[in-house]
């Protein structure tokens, strides 16, 4: 049995610097790493070594992700961690984003993640960890990111129930929710929009967010939050109401 890790995202920003993190690792055997554009995912290879494994697929669809299945069963592998960090977002009013990339974000960050799962989980035994990253857009609707911020609240949701689930299989799953960070996801999600999300408050940068979330799942914490701003902001949400909440975001996005 060969013990792996599977990091989706791989080739960019926070997923990226959990295949760092997982790099030094030792009971790991080898990592495999996802996203669609395979000539990053070999640079990779290149630049980590060869304990690498490039995976490249469009995991927004799901006959992409289900033959990973039979390649899982004859490597033999028990799956260690699995990091779903593969998600986009788009700025804008609804009109702005069109059906496409709409039902894109959907497909991805939240089918993607969960058939990702699906398809990992019987690969994994006692000790493996599932962190799927959400987003601090997961505590409250947020106007002119709307679809965004739903499929976040699901992948928040989902994972901290899943988590309670895996329990007797001694599998904890970690909803990693980080605030702003500096990462290509800021030019992926720019739009042509005029009313659209523009301030980016409390940037912070990919790798502390990555190094407190495996920290925490190696804890057994089912949610994971960087810094204060994002632990406020995840506080006051519990107790004003959602109405309030989407006002300040507004006010703060000067909408
Ligand atoms: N940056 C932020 O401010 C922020 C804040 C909160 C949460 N997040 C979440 O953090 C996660 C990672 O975002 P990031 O900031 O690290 O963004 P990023 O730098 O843009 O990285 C995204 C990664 O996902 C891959 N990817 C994109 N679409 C894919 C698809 N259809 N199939 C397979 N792989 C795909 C990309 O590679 P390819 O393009 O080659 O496919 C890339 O490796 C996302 O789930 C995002 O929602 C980000």
């Amino acid at each position: 049995m060969k013990n792996i890790a599977i990091v989706t995202g791989a080739s960019s920003g926070i997923g990226r610097e959990f295949v760092k993190l997982l790099l030094g690792r030792n009971e790991l055997d080898e990592i495999w790493i996802i996203a669609r554009n395979a000539e990053r995912l070999q640079s990779m290879v290149t630049e980590f070594g060869d304990k690498l494994k490039p995976a490249p697929m469009d995991m927004s669809d799901i006959e992409q992700i289900k033959p990973l299945s039979d390649r899982l069963k004859n490597a033999k592998v028990n799956i260690c961690f699995l990091v779903n960090s593969a998600g986009f977002g788009k700025f804008g009013s609804y009109s702005d984003i069109g059906i496409d990339e709409s039902v894109n974000m959907i497909d991805l960050n939240i089918s993607g993640l969960v058939a990702m799962g699906l398809v990992c989980l019987p690969f994994m035994s006692k000790g493996g960890r599932i962190i799927n990253i959400a987003s601090q857009a997961s505590y409250q609707p947020l106007p002119y990111l709307n679809v965004y911020s739903a499929t976040k609240a699901f992948v928040r949701n989902y994972s901290r129930a899943l988590n309670v689930e895996l329990k007797d299989r001694g599998i904890t799953v970690t909803a990693v929710c980080p605030g702003w960070m500096d990462t290509a996801f800021i030019d992926r999600g720019k739009t042509n929009a005029t009313k659209t999300v523009s301030r980016f408050v409390n940037m912070t940068t990919p790798d502390v967010v990555a190094a407190k979330a495996l920290r925490d799942s190696l804890r057994g914490r089912d949610i994971s939050t960087y810094s204060l701003y994002v632990k406020f902001n995840r506080l006051i949400a519990k107790f004003l109401p959602q109405r309030f909440m989407m006002r300040i975001w507004l006010r703060q996005q000067g909408l």
